[in-house]
């Protein structure tokens, strides 16, 4: 390989990551403002997930009486329990796969780790970005998700959305049964309680954290004061 050649190398190798932060240019995303912290956030939005999202998609990997680690008492988990499931059931859908497929055309993932896989920036935004589109199939299209199979279910809390194609923004055209501010902050506890879902174990871990600090702070004290003891002879 030649001079030149390497060059030309080192100029695609750089131009790489540039190209695919380029693609991802279009697309702004709001920032989540989920706090795993606030139990009260994440207590409204396992309600507001098992009574809205379980007709269609399921979360496998989440049993119901995991609600008591954000401080939900076994009466109220027994109180939003499906008929026939206990509390150490896992959320299971209430369509089966197979009729989804043939309502949607695709069937609605499993949503046990999706904040992982999106990201909760990403989910948050998604929940509030479907407008009205005459050309879909569904009569609704979504920003973050061209083409969506998701009917707009939370479409009578928000209104209907319609997108400006000069400015490329969504503006509200029929006020829903929320004001925006009521939405935004119903989709914030939903998504905070899909974070926390993707990860039960982050509140212990960031518990943890704290711990262990505050272990190393104690350490460093006492090996400050044993070095003054060690030292006190030689000077
Ligand atoms: C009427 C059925 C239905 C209901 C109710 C529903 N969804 Fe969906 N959802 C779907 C379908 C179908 C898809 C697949 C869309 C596709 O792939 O085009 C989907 C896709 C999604 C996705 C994108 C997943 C991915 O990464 O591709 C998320 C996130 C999601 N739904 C969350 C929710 C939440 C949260 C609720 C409750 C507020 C909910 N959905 C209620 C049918 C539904």
């Amino acid at each position: 390989m030649n001079a030149i050649n390497k060059l030309w190398m080192l100029v695609l190798l750089l131009a790489v990551p540039m190209l695919a932060s380029a693609s991802d240019a279009g697309l702004h995303l709001d920032k989540a403002p989920g706090d795993l912290g606030d139990k009260a956030s994440l207590q409204r939005g396992a309600k507001f997930f098992t009574s809205n999202c379980l007709a269609c998609h399921s979360a496998a990997y989440m049993r119901y009486n995991r609600l008591a680690d954000i401080g939900m008492s076994l009466e109220e988990i027994k109180a939003m329990l499906p008929e026939g499931a206990k509390p150490g059931s896992t959320m299971s859908a209430a369509m089966d796969a197979a009729s989804a497929k043939m309502a949607f055309g695709v069937a609605p993932p499993d949503l046990s780790v999706v904040s992982r896989v999106r990201g909760t920036d990403w989910l948050y935004t998604y929940f509030r970005s479907f407008y009205v589109d005459s050309k879909s199939a569904s009569g609704v299209n979504n920003l973050v998700f061209p083409s969506v199979a998701m009917p707009n279910v939370l479409g009578y809390m928000q209104g209907d959305q319609e997108l400006d194609h000069a400015t490329g923004k969504l503006k509200l055209v029929t006020p829903g049964a929320m004001s925006t501010a009521e939405f935004d902050a119903t989709i914030a506890d939903l998504v905070n309680y899909l974070d926390f879902m993707g990860e039960p174990a982050k509140l212990v871990r960031y518990k943890l954290g704290y711990i262990v600090i505050g272990f190393l702070f104690l350490l460093l004290i006492l090996s400050y004061a044993l070095k003054k003891e060690f030292w006190k002879d030689v000077h």
